[in-house]
């Protein structure tokens, strides 16, 4: 595989990378991230594409973490492609290992900026996507770093097929009004709910546990893509 690393350093990419594998551990990684590659490009040229072609609906999941939600969501709905994105390398190695443990093949990964992603999947591609715990970034000289923004959402709007829903979860008050105030106002987008009760199928994730065991509680909030 060549050149996905690359590509991943086009725009500025803030937060934890993690560990530098290296020997053994890297070659695992390397193999597993080809078995999983969400993305391609050809080296130099720096324009990424999906790198597969799912057999029916693709979902996408922005800043997976260590993955529990993805692979939990991938063996609940076989017939769906999920697809997450993630660029702290400890957690995408985490999921490699789950996926492979629980014999899932019907996700894939980008290790990478989740943007370079999202560039690169078709108008209307995408029939659902998550956006769970994002990095709040609580200081305001930070804010343009949050992935809730107006370009990003934009981006959502492209992906999103019509009456595809957004899903966004978070513990931060701020975050959450912050969500409110972006999303809601959006042309795109129009309010399905906004909750203290997760979605039925939801799996939980280690940001949220954190969240209850610290004493935050969660919001979550769905948006639908409004009929183009
Ligand atoms: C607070 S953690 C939440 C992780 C997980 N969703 C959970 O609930 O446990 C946010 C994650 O988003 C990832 N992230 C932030 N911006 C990203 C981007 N542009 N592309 C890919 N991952 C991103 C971070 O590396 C981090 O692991």
């Amino acid at each position: 595989m060549s050149g996905i690393d690359d590509i991943s350093n086009r725009r500025n990419l803030y937060g934890r990378r993690g560990s530098r594998l290296r020997g053994a551990r890297r070659t695992t990684f390397d193999l597993r991230r080809d078995r999983f590659v969400a993305l391609s490009g050809d080296e130099g040229e720096g324009i990424p594409r999906l790198s597969f072609e799912a057999p029916g609906d693709m979902w996408l999941e922005v800043g997976f973490g260590a993955g529990e939600h993805l692979v939990a969501q991938a063996l609940a709905n076989p017939a769906v492609t999920l697809i997450g994105c993630e660029h702290y390398m400890d957690g995408v190695a985490s999921c490699f290992s789950k996926l492979e443990a629980q014999g899932v093949g019907n996700a894939r990964v980008h290790h990478g900026d989740a943007r370079d992603l999202m560039d690169a999947v078709a108008d209307a591609g995408i029939a659902r996507a998550f956006l769970l715990y994002p990095d709040p970034w609580p200081k305001a000289r930070h804010h343009k770093r949050r992935f809730i923004n107006p370009e990003n959402l934009d981006s959502f709007a492209r992906i999103l097929r019509d009456g595809a829903h957004l899903r966004v979860a978070s513990d931060i008050p701020e975050y959450i009004d912050w969500t409110r105030e972006h999303v809601g106002p959006h042309p795109a987008f129009s309010l399905v709910s906004d909750t203290g009760e997760a979605w039925a199928d939801w799996p939980g994730t280690r940001y949220e546990a954190k969240a209850l065991r610290e004493g935050r509680t969660p919001a979550y909030l769905t948006y639908e893509r409004i009929t183009r």
